[in-house]
């Protein structure tokens, strides 16, 4: 991807990197997490090939490789690698994955229920595995739009649905 620019830009304390159009509403979303007393901090963003690579591979050196390709995406098969997809965690919070469910703290139900609103729509929510072959991630997110992150919480429908709809193959 082309213009990617650190999250630094939407106030975070990082310097991890985004497309430059996401900072708007990265900025947004955060002010409005700090707001309702749930500040969150960026713990991954965007992804190169090759940090994908390392990132699969560390996985699969870990669970193995049928249990790694639940939760971790291949190199050039990563949201992250687009600069538009964001892994969230509380503010001086463990990463997300290492809590049981992060979506059971104030801060990660906080997100699952409004990141929505500032166009991020929860990749992979919980009970959509067969949909989307991963496991429940209440971190990870991408940024749609808000128009179209309003369209799919409305529709109760993940955006591999929504994909398939407009561009089947
Ligand atoms: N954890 C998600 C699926 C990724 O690796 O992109
Ligand atoms: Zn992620």
């Amino acid at each position: 991807p082309t213009e990617l620019v650190p999250v630094r830009q939407a106030g975070f304390d990082s310097d991890l990197l985004m497309r430059g159009f996401v900072m708007e509403d990265m900025r947004a979303l955060r002010e409005a997490a700090v707001a309702a007393g749930h500040p969150l901090a960026v713990q991954s963003a965007y992804r190169s090939y090759s940090y994908q690579d390392r990132t699969f591979n560390y996985w699969v050196n870990l669970q193995g490789r049928q249990a790694a390709l639940l939760s971790s995406a291949r190199p050039g098969h990563s949201e992250h690698q687009l600069g538009t997809a964001v892994d969230f965690r509380s503010a001086n919070g463990p990463p997300a994955w290492d809590l049981a469910d992060w979506a059971d703290t104030p801060a990660g139900a906080w997100t699952v229920a409004n990141a929505w609103r500032y166009g991020f729509a929860l990749s992979y929510p919980k009970n959509t595995q067969e949909i989307t072959c991963y496991i429940y991630e209440p971190w990870h997110y991408r940024y749609v739009g808000r128009e179209l992150a309003a369209q799919l919480q409305t529709r109760g429908v993940t955006l591999r649905e929504w994909l398939w709809e407009v561009q089947p193959y």
